[in-house]
C-alpha cells in the first residue's frame, strides 16, 4: 500500500500523519507532500517535531515537497487534511483515475486544523486527531 498524506505547507500536518502512519503501518510506503511551495526543502515546524518526539516519532529528518501529478502515478490513495487541500489536489488530477485517489484523513470531510498560526496545544490537538484517523485508515485497510 502507498499513501502520501497532504496539507498546505507539508510542515505541520502531512509529515506528522507520515510519522504516525509508518509507526502503525511499518511495511507500507508513506509520504508526505504539500500543495504549495512556501516552504520546499525545508523541516518541520520545531512544534511539530518536539510534539512527534513526546510520542516516540522522529520528525526531524524530513524536508517539505510540493506535491505533483506525478504523485497521482505514484500513490494508491492521496489523504488530504482540509477542503482546501482536497480542491488544490483535485486541480492537479489528469484522470477520474488520480481523482479516485484522493480522500479526507478525517471522517465526515471534517478539516485537520491548520496548527501554524496558533499556539502549542493546536499542535497537540492536531496529533491527536492524526492519531485517530491514521488509527481507522490502518483498520479500513486491514478489515479488505
Ligand atoms: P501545514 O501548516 O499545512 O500543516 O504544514 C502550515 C504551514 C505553513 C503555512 C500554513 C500552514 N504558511 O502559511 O506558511
Amino acid at each position: 500500500m502507498k499513501i502520501v498524506f497532504v496539507c498546505l505547507g507539508n510542515i505541520c500536518r502531512s509529515p506528522m500523519a507520515e510519522g504516525i502512519m509508518k509507526q502503525i503501518e511499518p511495511d507500507f510506503t508513506i509520504d508526505s507532500a504539500g500543495t504549495s511551495d512556501y516552504h520546499i526543502g525545508q523541516s518541520p515546524d520545531h512544534r511539530m517535531i518536539k510534539t512527534a518526539q513526546k510520542h516516540g516519532i522522529d520528525l526531524s529528518s524530513l524536508k517539505a515537497r510540493q506535491l505533483t501529478t506525478d504523485d497521482f502515478d505514484q500513490f494508491d490513495y492521496i489523504y488530504v487534511m482540509d477542503k482546501n487541500n482536497y480542491i488544490n489536489v483535485l486541480s492537479l488530477a489528469k484522470t477520474d483515475n488520480h481523482k479516485s485517489k484522493v480522500r479526507f484523513m478525517l471522517e465526515n470531510n471534517e478539516d485537520v486544523p491548520d496548527p501554524y498560526f496558533g499556539g502549542e496545544d493546536g499542535f497537540v490537538n492536531v496529533y491527536k486527531l492524526l492519531l485517530d484517523g491514521c488509527q481507522r485508515i490502518s483498520n479500513a485497510f486491514r478489515k479488505r
